[in-house]
């Protein structure tokens, strides 16, 4: 089997590498930059092919030709989302919150998901598989350049100010589902690879766990406290996110857009119901504590 992956020099793409070849698969990279793969990841590929940008269309038939199967990493960048994906009309990447349950607004940047789903669904022949996983832990705890999810951008988790801190609307015992790049990148390749499969909507995790419960396994392993600070309740949340929309509108979404993802993940409203954990029993996922112990500057 050859699988295709669209920028594969990406936080993804690059982890997608292995867990493929470990299945039998090979593997073709398509992307701007090659010199950010390592040589020892650039040397196991079965090719890799440069484009100069999404919209780079001879490139990407190049790259397709007799592929199998196309894994989209593109970042999170709306142009990608929708306009590079509709180009290249394929399995999507969508390692989101379960944004299924969503209408039209609810998550403005998901918005963009529901557009291509629906556009695919009406105008192609090809069945994409979705991959649902909560948030990622690297972008939970807002690793450099995995994204930021700290106050600052309404966030819950901030290591930066020295000592480890909490902000959190609601209860503090909400559920998060968070899973790491390394876990999604595994079931992704193993999902991929399995011929029995259909496509559809699958749904995985490393954890599920409140910030009461994060905060409390992480003054177990590192022996440090975490300052917890309750910022109200679900519904002052609400107030504060519609007056930030109003007030900074649709060309600033990124700057108020964490308090919509609280929303729905407090809520539930993007909660996975029922996960794929059981498909691969050998899949093995990361513990929290681990992943803690990795990340000194957590
Ligand atoms: N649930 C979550 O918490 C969460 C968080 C983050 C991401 N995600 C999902 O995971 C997906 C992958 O994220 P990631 O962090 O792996 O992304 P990333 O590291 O930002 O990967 C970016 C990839 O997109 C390529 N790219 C960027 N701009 C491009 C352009 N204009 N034209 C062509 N290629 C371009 C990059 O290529 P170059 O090397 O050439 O720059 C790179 O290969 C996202 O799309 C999102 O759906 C989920």
């Amino acid at each position: 089997m050859l699988v295709l992956i669209v920028g594969i020099t990406g936080n993804v793409g690059t982890k997608l590498i292995s867990p493929l070849q470990e299945h039998g698969a090979q593997v073709r990279g398509l992307a701007r930059n090659k010199s950010k793969l390592a040589p020892e990841k650039l040397q196991a590929l079965e090719s890799f092919h440069d484009m100069e940008a999404w919209y780079d269309v001879p490139a990407i038939k190049k790259a397709l030709n007799g592929v199998d199967a196309v894994i989209c990493a593109y970042g999170p960048v709306p142009e990608l989302v929708l306009d590079a994906q509709l180009l290249l009309r394929f399995v999507p990447s969508a390692w989101n919150l379960d944004w299924s349950a969503l209408s039209f607004g609810a998550i403005v940047y998901y918005d963009l998901f529901l557009a291509f789903q629906r556009q695919l669904a009406m105008s192609s022949r090809i069945k994409p598989f979705y991959i649902f996983i909560g948030i990622f832990a690297e972008t939970f705890f807002s690793l450099p350049g995995h994204g930021v999810f700290n106050p600052s951008t309404h966030g819950v988790w901030d290591s930066a100010s020295g000592s480890p801190r909490a902000e959190f609307w609601g209860t503090g015992d909400e559920k998060w589902q968070i899973t790491t790049e390394q876990d999604t990148a595994d079931f992704t390749a193993a999902l991929i690879c399995d011929q029995s499969r259909t496509d559809g909507m699958y749904r995985y995790c490393s954890w599920e766990y409140s910030i009461k419960e994060i905060a409390a396994i992480y003054e177990l392993e590192k022996g440090i406290p975490v300052e917890m600070k309750r910022l109200g309740s679900l519904e002052d949340l609400r107030v504060v996110a519609d007056f930030c929309q109003q007030e900074l509108g649709l060309s600033r979404f990124w700057e108020w857009m964490g308090y919509t993802y609280q929303i729905h993940q407090l809520g539930g409203k993007t909660m996975m119901q029922v996960l794929d954990d059981k498909l691969y029993p050998d899949l093995k996922r990361a513990e929290l504590g681990d992943f803690l112990k990795q990340h000194p500057e957590i």
